[in-house]
């Protein structure tokens, strides 16, 4: 261990005050400073420095004992990260730089040999597609958790009919199955997108340095081994400036928390008195300081809510980057905060949904009451009519008849007689009463994609089954 550490991170205690003449204050410090939004990062920081300080070594730019120290510095830093004994400092500014200093004085010239080759600038581009990449693969196994708790929850209800809408206007009976099974499907859909984005994601930028490449004979390949890394990327510029990996996770955050917060939106509608659809497990609610009755369904209103804050996390990450001149500026410290809350809310947000999905009961008898209030079947009495000969239109004004008679009388179409049906048209019999029916009208969307019981199933269990 050398003696010869005082100086370099002394004095007005930063890396590179050697060239200052005068102190910062204590607010520039604390302006200019990332260290205490991006903790998160220290574990992937020391991830990359030990394939760097490995490859350093390889390729003879630094002996096999400096990375031996290095390996078993950092592994001592990483232990004192992890229980909480490591004292962060402001004066060092970032993660990378309490950790460099910390190796320094645990192993002296050893330390300050890890950064050979290597910028802040390519170093923390690193470290954030590495933090990215793991949070990426939480959210893969959480959409997938969802989509199974939504199949299993199809498979359970698939005979339960209640009404779809078009225009919150009653419209035609559905499974309830295939309403959940509409939701796995967005879900697979930001699993896609998500997978798509962690390939951009998953390139090493380490080797480009401060912008331009390095003259050290560094071998990025065997990093992006070390690593797991796809591949390198290959311009240096655009290396340490890009953050498109980082705004497309926002962008697969937002739409994800859309499709959320539109699932949200029918839960808060479902569980009104009005509509009486479902109950949600208490635990995901909360009750009221003033009024003892009420339950409110306040899990999917808060993500209806954050759903906002993760598009303003994509909009704040798109204008951060749209005036930047290339390659690396500071601006770039700012994305870490936005890009955090946005996985942050996304990650609690599928995490909550997955356990109260699960938990979701319906109210089978006020789903399918609602479903015969609105005639939703007034469609199967016309392709009735159809069938039997009458052209389309036609059919359409006998049923427009049936359902102004039905509402003059407060009765479903079900409740008309034979010989009511008669006097509206004659090619009506008493088969008419199959098609009437919820289940009857529900059963008979046998298309690819209908609301079929059938395949309501089929749809749930290739979700079950990983074909889909
Ligand atoms: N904390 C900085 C960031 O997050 C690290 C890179 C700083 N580079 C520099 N040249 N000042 O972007």
């Amino acid at each position: 261990m050398s003696n010869n550490t005082e100086n370099q991170f002394d004095n007005k205690n930063k890396a590179w005050s050697a060239r200052f003449s005068e102190p910062m204050s204590e607010l520039v410090k604390r302006y200019t400073a990332s260290v205490f939004f991006e903790q998160r990062l220290a574990p992937f920081d020391i991830e990359g420095s030990l394939a760097h300080a490995e490859m350093l070594s390889n390729v003879g730019v630094i002996s096999e004992e400096d990375f031996i120290n290095i390996q078993k510095g950092l592994n001592q830093i990483l232990e004192e990260i992890r229980e909480g004994k490591f004292t962060w400092s402001l004066d060092l500014e970032d993660v990378h730089l309490n950790i460099e200093k910390r190796l320094v004085d645990l192993i002296g010239d050893a330390g300050k040999r890890l950064h050979t080759g290597r910028s802040r600038n390519d170093q923390v581009a690193t470290d954030i597609r590495l933090w990215l990449r793991c949070e990426i693969d939480t959210d893969i196994d959480l959409l997938k958790n969802l989509r199974i708790v939504l199949a299993q929850l199809a498979i359970k209800y698939h005979d339960i009919v209640m009404p779809g809408f078009t225009h919150l206007q009653v419209a035609q009976p559905v499974s309830f199955g295939h309403h959940m099974l509409a939701y796995a499907e967005m879900f697979g859909r930001d699993l896609e997108r998500l997978r798509d984005c962690r390939k951009r994601a998953n390139i090493l930028p380490l080797g480009a340095a401060a912008l331009a490449g390095t003259s050290y004979p560094l071998d990025r390949e065997k990093v992006a081994e070390i690593l797991n890394f796809d591949s390198i990327t290959t311009n240096s510029l655009d290396s340490v400036s890009d953050r498109d990996f980082a705004i497309e996770f926002c962008s697969v955050a937002s739409i994800a928390m859309m499709h959320i917060s539109r699932l949200s939106e029918e839960l808060v509608l479902w569980m009104s008195q009005q509509f009486s659809f479902i109950k949600l497990p208490d635990r995901f609610c909360t009750g009221s300081s003033i009024m003892p009755q009420k339950k409110n369904p306040d899990v999917p209103e808060l993500a209806r809510g954050k759903t906002g804050r993760v598009y303003g996390d994509l909009m704040s990450m798109l204008v951060l980057m749209k005036s930047q001149p290339l390659a690396y500026n500071k601006d770039n410290q700012e994305d870490k905060e936005a890009l955090f809350d946005a996985a942050d809310t996304l990650r609690d947000t599928l995490t909550i949904f997955i356990e109260m999905i699960s938990g979701l009961e319906v109210n089978a008898l006020n789903m399918s009451n609602a479903a015969k209030k609105g005639f939703s079947t007034a469609t199967d009495l016309a392709d009735y009519l159809v069938k039997k000969g009458l052209p389309f239109r036609d059919a359409h004004e006998v049923v427009a008849k049936a359902v102004k008679e039905c509402e003059a009388q407060s009765k479903d179409l079900s409740d008309l007689s034979l010989e009511e049906f008669k006097k509206m048209n004659t090619m009506i019999d008493s088969d008419i009463y199959d098609f009437l029916t919820l289940e009857g009208s529900v059963n008979s969307r046998k298309t690819i994609g209908g609301t079929s019981f059938e395949n309501v199933l089929a749809q749930a269990n290739a979700i079950l089954s990983g074909e889909r």
